[in-house]
């Protein structure tokens, strides 16, 4: 797409998440067990469904950050492994329920579901993983984990709703954008850092610490995304380059270019967004202008302010190879350039 974009290239692409894998490798496998197992259902249907898109890969990036947080605090037991499987299948159905939302067409390098079968089963598949991800949580037993999975399940419903009222509005602003960006994909972060903690008896310091490393950690996860999909590609990100645009979305790069564009520029976002003229040389015009303002290079700024706060969250844990991986995760998702 002719971007250049402003990450740091003197590290192997990808590499920063390496610690993460390693540390929560073991973990890992069993949550992949019971990822399997908990999909199984007489309708036929629905594994046929869940599994075309588990089955697609996917990061686990969430799941990991369960795993670890509990691990950074000494836990023992085998609550984790439930909770960071709850935690993959909620993300899970926020995918199907988000692509149905959103339109699109490609998910992790794939067809989406919802081409595939359609948008009623989508949705209704979303629908049994949150089920599942619940029974899941209840079988753990910590009342306080449910608690931070239920406040999240429902936020994230309710940032996907904020988005539809942001879409295709450009006068919308940062601060309006960030509470969006809050909801939609930092509160699953949040509480998939939190409940690593509850379930190993933390303080609340403790717990606090962990809910602002993976609520910043997903602010910045999400505006790196935003980036991505003006510049990044398509075979790294499994999903389309230009999604954001065709779908007048207006994602932080938009709102920075937009505000600071000439009047031009501005009717152009509008005849883009709003009205849907989204050709592939609309595109390449918007990429030009999110060039010359600066909008990708600052949305990348702005993450790394993200990055730096869900760092410095972690600053009062002891050392171990735990919070070292979740150091490098942070790491990794400003650097998962293409
Ligand atoms: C996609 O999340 C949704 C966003 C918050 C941007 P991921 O990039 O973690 O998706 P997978 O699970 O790796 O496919
Ligand atoms: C990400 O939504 C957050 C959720 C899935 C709830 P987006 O719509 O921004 O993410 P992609 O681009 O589809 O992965
Ligand atoms: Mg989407
Ligand atoms: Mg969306």
């Amino acid at each position: 797409m002719g971007v250049v974009l402003p990450f740091d290239d003197s590290q192997p692409k990808g590499e920063s998440i390496e610690p993460l894998v390693r540390v929560t490798a073991a973990g890992m496998e069993r949550v992949n067990q019971v990822i399997l197992e908990r999909t199984g259902s007489q309708v036929a249907l629905i594994p046929e469904v869940a599994r075309y898109l588990i089955d697609s890969g996917g990061k686990r990036l969430r799941p990991m950050v369960t795993l670890a947080a509990a691990l950074a605090c000494g836990y023992r037991g085998s609550g984790d492994v439930k909770l960071a499987a709850s935690v993959e299948f909620m993300h899970t159905a926020t995918l199907f329920h988000d692509d149905v939302v959103d339109e699109s067409d490609t998910r992790r390098g794939k067809r989406t579901a919802r081409l595939v079968w359609g948008n009623q089963e989508s949705v209704l598949v979303g629908d049994f993983l949150l089920g599942q991800a619940f029974r899941m949580m209840v079988e753990v037993g910590s009342l306080e984990a449910l608690d931070v999975l239920a406040v999240a399940a429902a936020t994230i419903a309710e940032g996907e709703v904020m988005q539809l009222g942001t879409a295709k509005n450009t006068e919308t602003t940062e601060d309006e954008y960030i509470d969006v960006v809050r909801a939609k994909t930092a509160a699953l972060f949040s509480a998939a850092a939190e409940v690593g903690p509850i379930i190993a008896g933390a303080d609340k310091a403790t717990r606090a610490a962990f809910r602002s490393y993976g609520n910043n950690l997903g602010i910045a996860f999400q505006l790196i995304d935003d980036v991505l999909d003006y510049g990044g590609a398509s075979a790294t990100l499994g999903k389309n380059v230009g999604d954001d645009f065709r779908e007048g979305k207006v994602t932080l790069p938009v709102v920075l270019a937009y505000r600071r564009g000439t009047d031009e520029d501005r009717a152009f976002w509008r005849e883009g967004l709003v009205e849907g003229a989204t050709s592939e040389a609309a595109l390449h015009r918007a990429i030009g202008l999110l060039a010359r303002t600066e909008a990708l290079t600052d949305t990348v700024e702005r993450a790394r302010h993200y990055a730096a706060r869900a760092i410095d969250a972690l600053a009062p844990l002891p050392a171990t190879p735990a919070k070292a991986a979740l150091l490098e995760a942070v790491a990794f998702s400003i650097r998962r350039a293409s």
